[in-house]
């Protein structure tokens, strides 16, 4: 999604600015530029394409120098990738420089509304509707402009404005789309996440919906909508650079792979205290009456993240013996959902940002259900619209293929389902302490099934050159294999389908022919026979058959596979946590083998914040 960056401060802004699209490129983009405040006015430099094309451009250029200025990486929504449609936009007078990200909902008929008042557009964006606007509204007064301005638009923004006539201010906005203040010293900054600014500053505030910042080189003063100035919490990040950058990996991707192990301890230590599992330090609790009163849960999530619902279900029904639905949370919301005060819904988001996931929510809110979140980014849109949030503290995912905050999602929802199921006494104490050693010994197991590195690796020559690739398994496994298929899609781009292991022969087992690569999971002990069954089935059509399996199945599986690969045995429902990694992996060296661009695959956002 689009990447937002100002600064105003005793540096020179351009540089600064280039620096921080840099570290917001993983969000993916078609198009980028800087407006700086020089001397006496706003210049405005863009460039469809990649950063380089800005750069260049700025280079074969007088330098551009200011101490105050806003860029931004640019992922189409309303108007074609282009140099015009790229922001920063400027309004007609030239007076407003304005960047964003969301969508302004009924742009069209506020841009209907200026035209016929003669206003000049020169982009085809809902953005550009802002900067006429606040053309209009100016009258010297800039925070009731912007009020004037917000009041009037709709749907989702995050917003970076500067004004000619205004050198020392850097003003900022948002709306359910993320945006945050940087304090320095003699400097500040907005930016869309804190890996833009992290290098610069690690002292945050986060905007609320609404709230206006007028930001000065020494000042940082937020407003709320009736102009009063609202005392802000400065939030000090533990990220350092270098957690934001690559640690000696070449991607991204298997940095974060490989950081598992710790961010699974990360995300269980603190909630484990003398041996049982809680949520205090979150302020989450549910009591027996609240418990009981739960008579649905509701799962909400998008992507992997809908993966981890999907294992979730299966956990959830099978521990707590209540129903459990998972709906992609862009489908939610036009089914017409059955959601009361009876139900639990859990939302699931990395970024915490995902529009559909976080309109989702809210219309479950509306329905009166109590909404839990499991996100990755502190105070985003998703956990501060949340009753409860319960952080996965996987750090900063930077790959736009998640892994780390997919696995640190699975562990919460483990802790979850402990925590409930001992409150309603589905489970004894015996049961209780087996899952929490399980949960204690999960981050070593993790890093015992990464040591097979070499081994995926070496399968992976076998198979980067496949046209379609089929994953199946059988309940969590099948969960599981929705995960890996993915993970090959997003950053191979094979073509690939996960199906439930029992379903292949009602239908598309037509399209197993002569070496088809089949990955079989066969993790669950209980259902390790009807996998056989069903590996047989594809091998006697020709299939070429990749097992996972564990240890003790080893043998067999092996008798009956051409390739297999056995991780460690936990608890059946902990399964998918070591089941996934060498999925993560077989992608990851397939993607490698192809020389995808594996940290920014083409057409996907790291965080999708328009619906
Ligand atoms: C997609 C990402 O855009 O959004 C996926 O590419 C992710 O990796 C999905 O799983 C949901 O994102 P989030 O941030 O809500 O988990």
């Amino acid at each position: 999604m689009c990447g937002i960056i100002g600064y105003i401060g005793y540096d020179n802004a351009t540089p600064l600015l280039i620096e921080g699209l840099k570290k917001l490129e993983y969000r993916g983009y078609d198009s980028a530029g800087v407006a700086v405040h020089t001397e006496h006015s706003l210049e405005v430099v863009k460039a469809k394409g990649k950063l380089c094309a800005l750069s260049e451009k700025l280079q074969q250029m007088p330098q551009l120098v200011g101490n105050l200025g806003i860029a931004h990486t640019r992922w189409a929504t309303h108007g074609e990738p282009s140099e015009q449609n790229s922001h920063p936009i400027l309004s007609a007078s030239g007076k407003f420089a304005v960047v964003h990200n969301g969508i302004i909902e009924n742009y069209i008929a506020i841009k209907d509304e200026l035209l016929k008042k003669g206003v000049k557009f020169s982009s085809d964006t809902d953005t550009e509707v802002v900067a006429q606007l606040l053309d209009i509204y100016y009258d010297g007064d800039v925070l009731s402009t912007v009020i004037k301005v917000i009041s009037k638009i709709e749907g989702s923004y995050a917003l970076g404005i500067i004004c000619a006539q205004r050198p020392d201010e850097l003003i900022a906005v948002k709306k359910a789309s993320p945006l945050i203040v940087g304090v320095g010293k003699g400097e500040n900054f907005i930016a869309s996440d804190a890996t833009a600014i992290v290098s610069r500053t690690k002292d945050i505030i986060r905007l609320e919906d609404e709230e206006i910042a007028i930001i000065r080189a020494g000042s940082v003063k937020i407003y709320d909508k009736a102009k009063n100035e609202i005392s802000k919490e400065i939030v000090h990040i533990d990220w350092d650079v270098a957690a934001a950058e690559k640690a000696g990996y070449e991607h991204f991707m298997l940095k974060e792979i490989m950081e598992q192990p710790t961010a699974i301890m990360n995300t269980i230590k603190p909630r484990i205290k003398d041996g049982k599992i809680d949520f205090e330090q979150d302020g989450v609790s549910f009591s027996m009456a609240d418990l009981k009163n739960i008579n649905k849960i509701c799962i909400l999530a998008c992507g992997s993240a809908y993966h981890v619902g999907c294992v979730a279900k299966y956990i959830f029904e099978k521990i707590l013996r209540k129903p459990v639905e998972v709906a992609v949370a862009s489908e939610f919301r036009y089914m017409n959902p059955i959601v009361d005060g009876n139900t639990l819904v859990v939302a699931i988001s990395q970024s915490g940002e995902t529009a559909d996931t976080l309109a989702a929510m809210k219309e479950a809110k509306a329905l009166g259900a109590r909404v839990l979140s499991i996100v990755n980014v502190v105070g985003s849109s998703i956990a501060t619209c949340s009753d409860n949030v319960l952080y996965t503290w996987a750090g900063p995912e930077i790959a736009v293929a998640t892994t780390k905050a997919y696995s640190t999602q699975l562990c919460v929802v483990y802790m979850l389902a402990i925590y409930m199921a001992k409150k309603l006494s589905r489970i004894n104490s015996a049961q209780h302490a087996a899952f929490v050693e399980d949960l204690l010994n999960l981050p070593s197991k993790v890093e015992k099934v990464l040591t097979a590195q070499e081994l995926i690796k070496s399968l992976a020559k076998n198979f980067y050159d496949c046209k379609n690739v089929f994953f199946i398994g059988r309940n969590t496994d099948y969960s599981v294999s929705l995960e890996g298929s993915l993970k090959l899609k997003e950053i191979s781009y094979i073509h690939s389908e996960a199906y439930p292991a029992g379903e292949l022969k009602h239908g598309t087992i037509s399209l197993i022919e002569e070496g088809t690569l089949v990955v079989a999971l066969a993790t669950n002990d209980a259902l390790f026979e009807k996998m056989i069954s069903n590996i047989k089935e594809v091998k006697a059509r020709g299939a070429t058959v990749l097992t996972l399996t564990t240890e003790m199945h080893r043998a067999e599986a092996e008798s009956v596979s051409d390739y297999c690969i056995c991780i460690p045995k936990t608890s059946d429902m902990m399964m998918p946590s070591l089941a996934v990694l060498p999925l993560q992996l077989f992608a990851y060296y397939i993607a490698y083998l192809k020389g995808c661009d594996i940290d920014k695959p083409r057409n996907l956002a790291k965080s999708v914040t328009v619906e």
